[in-house]
């Protein structure tokens, strides 16, 4: 039996995970059974667990090696501002408290965060913190009104009492490099088309030459994490294959100024070299 307001729901852990940013410390509050710390690549630095519920802690202690993460027992509403990582802008905090009392139908645990008052110093204490905070949470007027200038995404989730709407907050700008890109995709389908899709990129870089292969390796280091919003007058994709039949040199240029498409600055730097054809990763 899934632990009771769990977040290993299908789909739920993964849309979760594939919005954290990268960071150095990572701190699950309200931790529960801690599916998400569990889940996601471990950060590089600490990372932390903290539940008010001593059962709670003391199971995920056993589950979880001293080496891989530090329990907490105590209240994350006095642990948080305490925190000297909750004080650093590459900390990534992710809070999954009891929800508010209005938006479900039962108390579920033996220590709950129920009444508006409540969540109002949730919300309060949150906005305080100088760190990364994404928010789990039910829709609500308190929450709508008081975290208005933070970015949202929502999405269907089954729960024991049938299908709600998940809602996660977050602090920070969206499009930010992402810490952990397994799970990334709209939703099953999308994940599975992108794994072929690096799978099929991984066979055809280990098939060729190892210089070529630095050669792209290097191009595509050196194409910008947020490339995708540049907006450029970027030549098309038919101008520099022509402009590769008329003289390599001026693909060459044309690629130089490329960084709004990742494939297409692949095919142009191979466009560029007379010796290598015309690669195209779709
Ligand atoms: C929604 S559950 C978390 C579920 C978790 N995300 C998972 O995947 O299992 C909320 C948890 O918050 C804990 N909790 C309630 N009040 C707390 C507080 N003031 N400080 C820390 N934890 C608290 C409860 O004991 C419960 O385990």
């Amino acid at each position: 039996m899934s632990y009771p307001g769990s977040k290993g729901g299908s789909g739920v852990w993964q849309k979760i995970i594939s919005h954290m940013p990268v960071h150095v410390h990572y701190i699950e509050a309200f931790a529960g059974s801690a599916v998400i710390l569990k889940t996601k690549r471990p950060a590089p630095g600490r990372n932390i667990g903290i539940d008010v519920d001593r059962c709670v802690c003391d199971r995920l202690s056993s589950e979880l090696p001293v080496s891989a993460a530090t329990v907490i027992c105590g209240d994350a509403m006095q642990w948080l501002p305490d925190l000297q990582e909750c004080q650093e802008p590459t900390t990534l905090v992710y809070c999954d408290p009891p929800y508010l009392a209005e938006t479900r139908t039962r108390r579920l645990y033996a220590h709950e965060l129920y009444t508006p008052d409540e969540h109002e110093s949730l919300l309060t204490m949150l906005q305080g913190l100088r760190c990364m905070v994404m928010l789990s949470g039910y829709w609500s007027q308190l929450y709508h009104d008081r975290l208005s200038d933070w970015g949202m995404i929502h999405f269907p989730a089954m729960t024991r009492g049938g299908l709600r709407e998940e809602h996660l907050w977050m602090n920070f700008p969206a499009g930010r490099p992402l810490h952990d890109t397994r799970w990334h995709g709209e939703d099953y389908r999308e994940r599975e088309r992108i794994k072929r899709k690096r799978k099929r990129w991984t066979l055809r870089l280990m098939a060729m030459p190892q210089a070529e292969r630095q050669i792209l390796r290097e191009a595509i280091t050196a194409i910008p994490d947020d490339a995708a919003g540049v907006q450029d007058p970027a030549p098309s994709l038919p101008t520099m294959l022509e402009a590769q039949s008329f003289h390599p040199a001026a693909a060459e240029q044309a690629a130089a100024g490329l960084y709004s498409s990742g494939a297409a600055y692949l095919i142009a730097t191979e466009a560029a070299s007379p010796r290598v054809s015309p690669l195209v990763l779709v």
